[in-house]
């Protein structure tokens, strides 16, 4: 079956409904999950000392308020659609006394004033765009001449089958189980490194390297159905189904992850990439 097209307005309903509620529920458990990666970017963060750091779809903003506590890091904006991870990122960043602030807005269209960002990042925060050239285009407008771009994307489903155990064990018994569109936004829209090596050419960025980094995951078992049910394609259709067919459900998922189990934890391999690009100079190109 093919997918309906989806647009930024999609996403953004998306992120402002069910996945976003479901990021809020579980920012805890998530940002512990995905520690390795904040982790490698406040790294980089620290290393470069930019005046001033963009992280693109920044959620609940875990890496925003870690880059804004980085020693010697200037004004850090957070930038994302969904006002529910917003709201709970500007809670964080008070309770922690982190000079983030925080903006709602479409990455991909939004005109950033002034446009000064020498930094600009994600964990994996920009693979949701209808229209990726003009994103990055975009953002190539919003940084300065000798920006340096850093994020991470996922790699594709070979490689990431913990991602899908819910949807494939599901599928036979929700019909109307999301369908993924493996050519539109979304999760693995960055599975090919040749294809974002020529989405950011074509927006402006340069000197593109593209490298693969493997994390190893874990969480606390008994969190795992909670995991399964909120969150992916699963966790957007679940509650619409009746009590029985719910339970039936969970009961086949949660025996799908059996691979994953050991003791009272759950583990997996998270297959990422690392992509690092700078801002071409500003003649020709797409971005003018
Ligand atoms: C997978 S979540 C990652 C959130 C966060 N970076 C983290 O690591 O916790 C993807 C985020 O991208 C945001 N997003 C999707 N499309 C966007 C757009 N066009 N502009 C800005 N943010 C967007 C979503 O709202 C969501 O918060």
């Amino acid at each position: 079956m093919q997918a309906a097209r989806q647009t930024n307005d999609e996403q953004a309903t998306l992120w402002n409904g069910a996945a976003g509620h479901a990021w809020v529920e579980m920012q805890a458990l998530l940002d512990r999950v995905m520690q390795p990666f904040e982790t490698l970017l406040v790294e980089a963060v620290a290393a470069r000392k930019p005046s001033r750091l963009l992280d693109v779809g920044c959620g609940t903003g875990a890496t925003t308020i870690a880059a804004a506590k980085t020693r010697g890091t200037g004004a850090c904006v957070g930038v994302d659609v969904s006002e529910p991870m917003l709201a709970l990122a500007r809670v964080r960043a008070g309770r922690e006394a982190a000079r983030a602030t925080f903006l709602r807005a479409d990455a991909q269209t939004h005109g950033f004033d002034p446009p000064a960002f020498d930094m600009i990042i994600s964990r994996f925060g920009v693979m949701f765009f209808d229209d990726p050239v003009e994103a990055f285009a975009n953002l190539r407008r919003a940084a300065t001449e000798d920006a340096e771009l850093r994020f991470f994307a996922w790699r594709g489903p070979a490689e990431n089958p913990f991602m899908l155990v819910a949807e494939r064990a599901a599928a036979p018994l929700l019909p109307n189980l999301p369908v993924r569109d493996p050519n539109g936004p979304g999760q693995f829209a960055f599975a090919d490194p040749r294809r974002v090596e020529r989405l950011l050419a074509d927006g402006g960025w340069t000197d593109a390297a593209i490298r693969p980094i493997d994390v190893g995951c874990r969480f606390p078992a008994d969190a795992l159905v909670h995991w399964f049910t909120r969150l992916g394609p699963l966790g957007r259709v679940l509650d619409a189904a009746d009590a029985r067919t719910r339970s039936h459900i969970i009961e086949s998922v949660r025996s799908a992850y059996d691979a994953y189990v050991h003791g009272n934890e759950i583990r997996f391999d998270a297959a990422s990439w690392l992509v690092i690009a700078r801002s071409a100079p500003r003649s020709g190109g797409a971005h003018e």
